[in-house]
């Protein structure tokens, strides 16, 4: 076949091709990034009768095999289970819990399912060590130390698994490329091998990938496009507790969360995150209101608090976690213009507990609540929460699924939920313990939770 060789620049941080050197890559916005490849474009000669085609109603989908994992939380995420033939990418933190979870589900996939465990990073004695500490004793399980893609094909086409492990797709080099493991084009060309494996053979093929410092997944527009599914592992090393999320799924929903506690043995899935973020809730401390996000299709509670002191900076600090910065400055100025609370020689801190990030609008009032009580001193009712946006009028705005919200608040044993008024009249089934007050402006709020 002819074979046409033309000069391609492809971006070394995301992949992007042109045919002509760029200063700033238009993918991802970084400079001088643009590295010369060579394409070998094959001529599109062939002689061909065209491809087989499908009416919308002959396409079957109940088709799609799934291997359940048998932990609730996870298959929840997943959609039901991991998909026969598919390929996905499980990214995170070095040290979060990547490999933990990987060889925890392969206790009860191993009940059904041939599993082949390929690491890059760990001997095969230290994964049974780790395995013997999360008594996973399957003997479905098959271990490879090894980073070599081509071998690993040929080990995974001689063995047939049902479901392949790569261990993690920065460590696998394909011998025949001159880069290092761990750059972009190993990475895009590892995992198109073993996504041609995946389809060929309906192996499912698990890649697990370390994530970078800017928190992205290395090379992440190569290998988020080219997988079936990304699920993100995520959580604050100093606590216990890490979520896995669905960032992309072709199976099931996205933005989907899993909750998981890391223990001795492994991680164990939490059923009841709001009652774990909860928990060491203070009583009768100024400064804390607990907000209702969502996340998924899932209502979660979680403590917002705030800390406000008399500065001793000539400019007043302002510091924000797991809440935006720059909404932060928003709401004080609408509560200094709207409300007559005055901020300008006081340190704000703001602090959403558990690390979670409350990107939501429906934030707004229990942190601006938070603050008022962190400001005035004076703690909020304790069995109370707040959900509603604040507008730059200072008054309450409607949000999505209050409802959802208003159950897991019930559900939580709170009493008291403060409201945009413009919401009550949308709700049809609230719990008969929960008192659902209505409010215009944040004036109202703040003498509703005051009186
Ligand atoms: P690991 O799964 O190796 O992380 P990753 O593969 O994402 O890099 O998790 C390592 C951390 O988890 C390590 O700090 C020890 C801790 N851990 C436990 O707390 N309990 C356990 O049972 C295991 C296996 C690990
Ligand atoms: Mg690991």
């Amino acid at each position: 076949m002819a074979k046409k060789a033309t000069t391609l620049y492809r971006c070394r941080e995301c992949g992007y091709e042109t045919v002509k050197w760029m200063g700033r890559c238009p993918g991802c916005e970084s400079w001088n990034s643009f590295e010369e490849a060579v394409l070998v474009a094959e001529s599109k000669k062939r002689e061909s009768s065209g491809a087989a085609v499908f009416s919308l109603s002959s396409v079957d989908l109940t088709d799609d095999i799934r291997y359940p994992t048998h932990i609730g939380e996870l298959d929840r995420v997943l959609g039901g289970g991991l998909v026969k033939g598919s390929i996905l990418l499980v990214g995170g933190d070095p040290g979060i819990g990547k490999s933990t979870l990987l060889l925890q589900i392969c206790e009860k996939l191993g009940e059904s399912r041939r599993i082949l465990y390929v690491s890059g990073e760990e001997s095969v004695r230290q994964i049974k060590l780790r395995a013997d500490r999360l008594l996973v004793t399957t003997p479905s399980l098959f271990l490879y130390s090894g980073t070599d893609v081509e071998e690993i094909l040929a080990t995974a086409r001689r063995e047939r698994p049902d479901v392949l492990i790569i261990d993690s797709i920065q460590t696998m080099v394909l011998s025949s490329l001159s880069s290092s493991a761990g750059s972009i084009t190993q990475i895009r060309e590892c995992t198109s091998a073993l996504l041609r494996l995946a389809k060929e053979e309906d192996v499912t093929v698990v890649l697990v990938g370390h994530v970078n410092k800017e928190g992205n997944l290395a090379g992440p527009m190569v290998l988020e496009h080219m997988v079936d599914a990304v699920f993100q592992f995520e959580g604050d090393k100093s606590h216990s507790y890490r979520i896995l999320r669905a960032v992309k799924n072709r199976y099931g929903a996205t933005n989907e969360i899993a909750v998981f506690e890391m223990t001795q043995r492994g991680l164990r899935e939490v059923g009841n995150p709001s009652a774990m973020l909860l928990s060491e809730r203070p009583e009768n401390v100024s400064g804390s209101c607990v907000a209702a996000l969502l996340e998924g299709s899932r209502p979660l509670l979680a403590e917002v608090q705030a800390l406000v002191t008399k500065t001793g900076f000539p400019a007043p600090r302002r510091v924000a976690t797991g809440f935006d910065y720059n909404r932060m400055s928003v709401l004080l100025a609408v509560l200094e213009k709207r409300a007559g609370f005055f901020f300008g020689n006081l340190d704000v801190y703001v602090n959403v507990v558990g690390g979670f990030r409350l990107d939501e609008p429906a934030a707004d009032l229990p942190v601006a609540l938070a603050v008022v009580s962190g400001l005035l001193d004076h703690a909020m009712p304790s069995a109370l929460f707040a959900v509603g946006e604040i507008g730059l009028g200072g008054e309450i705005r409607s949000v999505i699924r209050l409802e959802d919200r208003l159950k897991e608040g019930a559900r939580m044993g709170f009493r008291r939920c403060i409201v945009p008024s413009s919401a009550l009249d949308q709700l049809t089934d609230v719990s008969k313990d929960l008192e659902v007050i209505g409010v215009k402006t944040i004036k109202e709020a703040i003498a509703a939770v005051r009186g």
